[in-house]
């Protein structure tokens, strides 16, 4: 089998080493149970499905959390082949449900408490959702028969690398190795996942993304919650000296990557996605404060994360090798698009901003911004 590398009209492309091929395409309608759909990356996939295969019906199931926001999916449901279902994952019984409703070829377990430093202040329900949940979707999928179970895993699950050691990298042999109750149940998760795998031979794959930035990032996360405070003049909460890097990739080429690998990738396998763009936290505050016109005089040093990784680094050569995969969009023009993307769409985070999230900023930053 030569490599994937990629859909033009009707026609798939391989390449050979030294040839292309080219095959028609059999277009499959599938329906595709996309969990986590009303946070940041499931809206972004969502969005990137609909386009790409007009062909799929995509049903949303969320339960609506703090980060869940249904004014985000207000395009896709105007679309036939969407629907939405308000709904936990760790419910059984609405989970068999909606399997017996929709019959999904594909799941797409994006549903998940994703902030680690509220995973510090509460972990249980990291463990309820990340953990149970993926559990209860797993038996779902072993009692009413599946093409493909995909967990959109994290990085975070291999800990972090060194500052002072640029030449590694995260690879997919990289041992687990959590910090924080986020990644630890993260990294659960993954083992329950290819457990299923070895035992009850279900279809599973696996993705481990870096940082992702692009529209709809709830505003609790580095990029956004920059943007919205620089924009209003407020100081800009960098934890320790700033100097941890993250390796950021454009939403958009994550939506990419998953799409490929729930068609195209090998069962019961693991694929690492990143971009090669690694950045200090500062060197990130920095470029949003030129972007915007606004002083570096707003950076604020506050009280460092617990247990707050150094680095993280992926190595994508696996997902580019077997499935042709390369991110499209470069840090500079994605994050120019990312603000310009803030700036028009004030309403959609400013009601984020207003209510419960007030407390939430006050209880987590009240401390550490007073010193
Ligand atoms: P997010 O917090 O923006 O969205 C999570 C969504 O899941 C929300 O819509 C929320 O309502 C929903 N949800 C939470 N608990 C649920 C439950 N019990 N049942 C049903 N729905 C529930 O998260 P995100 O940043 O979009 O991350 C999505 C996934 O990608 C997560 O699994 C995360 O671990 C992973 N990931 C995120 C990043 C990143 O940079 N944000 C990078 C790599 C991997
Ligand atoms: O690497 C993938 C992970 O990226 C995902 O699995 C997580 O779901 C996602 O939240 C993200 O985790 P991080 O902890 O890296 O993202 P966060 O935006 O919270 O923080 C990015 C970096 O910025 C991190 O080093 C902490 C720092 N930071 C964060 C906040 C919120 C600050 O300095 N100040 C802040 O106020």
């Amino acid at each position: 089998m030569g490599q994937y590398v990629g859909i033009c009209g009707s026609y798939e492309y391989y390449f050979y080493g030294y040839y292309f091929q080219r095959r028609e395409r059999i277009v499959e309608e599938m329906n595709l149970i996309v969990t986590g759909g009303a946070g940041f990356i499931g809206s972004n996939f969502i969005y990137y499905e609909l386009e790409n295969h007009p062909e799929d019906r995509v049903i949303c199931l969320d339960k609506l959390t703090y980060a869940g926001n249904l004014s985000t999916l207000e395009e896709a449901m105007k679309s036939p082949q969407f629907r939405f279902v308000k709904g936990d994952i760790a419910d059984r019984e609405c989970v068999e449900k909606l399997f017996e409703e929709e019959h999904p070829d594909i799941v797409v377990n994006f549903a998940a408490e994703s902030h680690v430093d509220r995973s510090i202040e509460d972990p249980g329900i990291f463990l309820m959702t990340n953990v149970i949940g993926t559990e209860v979707l797993m038996d779902a999928c072993r009692k009413y028969g599946i093409k493909r179970y995909h967990q959109v895993s994290t990085d975070e699950v291999y800990g972090d690398l060194p500052l002072d050691r640029p030449d590694l990298f995260f690879t997919e042999e990289t041992p687990i190795h959590t910090s924080s109750p986020y990644s630890a149940s993260k990294a659960s998760a993954d083992l329950l996942v290819l457990a299923y795998y070895r035992t009850f031979r279900l279809p599973v794959s696996i993705t481990r993304c870096s940082n992702n930035y692009g529209p709809f990032h709830f505003p609790e996360k580095l990029i956004p919650l920059m943007i919205s405070r620089a924009l209003a003049d407020e100081p800009l909460p960098v934890y320790g000296k700033g100097e941890n890097v993250r390796d950021w990739l454009y939403v958009v080429d994550h939506c990419s990557a998953i799409d490929l690998v729930i068609r195209k990738g090998r069962e019961g396998e693991v694929y690492n996605i990143g971009g090669h763009n690694e950045r200090t936290n500062l060197e990130v505050v920095k470029t949003i404060l030129r972007e915007l016109g606004k002083p570096e005089s707003l950076i604020s040093y506050v009280t460092d994360r617990p247990g707050h990784d150094m680095r993280y680094a992926i190595d994508p050569g696996k997902i580019h090798r077997e499935l042709g995969w390369l991110p499209q969009t470069k840090f500079d023009d994605g994050i120019h698009r990312t603000v310009q993307w803030y700036l028009e769409h004030r309403e959609w985070w400013e009601k984020i901003l207003s209510g419960e999230y007030r407390n939430y900023f006050d209880h987590m930053y009240g401390k550490r911004l007073q010193q």
